[in-house]
């Protein structure tokens, strides 16, 4: 089987996903770009990690794009993708663990104030706040996929007491008014950009706090900033953002309410993630099922 491997990498990124794959799958010949242009006809499937608009065009025999993103949102937006084509997304346990161990950060940070004990330690201040427990705090989770309930099965046990929100037709209003912090897992889709606005912040309990782990487009920047001057919502745990990485200059660096981390809630691992990729491209080869099939009339 022969695998276009291409993408947003770097030549080191590269290697290391090629040593990964051609360990999992040994009997598959990998290709680069140039490879592919050269012997279009010869290309049976990609491995793709967001690739440049129109790397996926002209390849007449391929039967899966598997992709190293478990969000497709950015290669979906290429208008040339061969439209017969299966598309799967990456669903790799190891990664949905690391997704549940920042949002587990996160809650555990704004629960117990830790977030504002480190801008106290920067002032040299020394003050101590009221203790609240873990059963104290309800929190909401947009979106019950692999990240979404991952991380409801990391809060779970600890006490938190936990709604999800999922795509089944449930009104959000009612679930927003009953979040102390709410963390965002959705996958971005014609239906959820922009939709953590002005009504959506509005919708919640004075002094709750928005984590977003899924993507910056969810947010409208200038309606998080001024729920967050005036006081309404207590913090901001941002991971993701409209441009990355954040420009130089942008609010959210220094906002005293934000906590900036730079597209590190849950990276892709090689070890794990080339398996479940090899699993998928050995099924597309022999005719069998292919998982984590991308819904693309849902765009997820
Ligand atoms: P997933 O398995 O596809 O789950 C998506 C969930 O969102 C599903 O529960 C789905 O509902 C729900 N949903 C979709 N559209 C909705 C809508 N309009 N209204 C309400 N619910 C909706 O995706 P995943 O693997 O959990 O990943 C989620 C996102 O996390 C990715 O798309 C990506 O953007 C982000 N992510 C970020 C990082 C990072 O490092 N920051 C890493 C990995 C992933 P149903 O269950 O009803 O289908
Ligand atoms: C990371 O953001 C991913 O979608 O895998």
């Amino acid at each position: 089987m022969k695998v276009l491997l291409c993408g947003d990498m770097d030549v080191a990124e590269t290697a290391q996903w090629h040593d990964a794959l051609a360990a999992a799958l040994p009997e598959a010949r990998w290709l680069d770009m140039a490879a592919a242009r050269a012997r279009p006809a010869e290309v049976q499937a990609a491995v793709v990690a967001n690739p440049p608009p129109g790397s996926l065009q002209g390849l007449p025999h391929l039967r899966l794009i598997q992709s190293l993103w478990a969000g497709v949102d950015r290669l979906l937006a290429d208008a040339t993708l061969p439209a017969g084509v299966p598309i799967a997304r990456m669903v790799d346990p190891a990664m949905s663990a690391a997704m549940a161990e920042t949002a587990l950060w996160a809650v555990l940070s704004l629960q117990r104030d830790f977030f504002v004990y480190a801008q106290q330690q920067r002032q040299g201040v020394w003050l101590q706040h009221a203790q609240r427990r873990a059963d104290d705090l309800r929190v909401l989770v947009l979106g019950q996929g692999a990240m979404g309930r991952a991380t409801v099965d990391r809060l779970v046990p600890l006490g938190y007491r936990v709604m999800g929100w999922r795509r089944d037709g449930s009104a959000l209003a009612p679930l927003l008014a009953q979040a102390d912090i709410v963390i965002n897992l959705l996958p971005l889709t014609p239906e959820t950009r922009g939709l953590l606005d002005a009504r959506f912040f509005a919708a919640l309990p004075a002094g709750a706090a928005v984590v977003n782990l899924a993507r910056g487009a969810h947010v409208v920047d200038a309606d998080l900033l001024a729920a967050l001057d005036v006081g309404h919502l207590r913090h901001a745990v941002l991971d993701v953002f409209h441009t990355e990485p954040l420009p130089a200059g942008h609010p959210y660096w220094t906002h005293p309410r934000v906590t900036v981390l730079p597209h590190a809630a849950a990276a892709t691992d090689p070890r794990s993630a080339a398996v479940v990729a090899a699993v998928n491209l050995r099924a597309a080869r022999d005719g069998r099922p292919i998982a984590h099939l991308v819904d693309r009339q849902r765009s997820y």
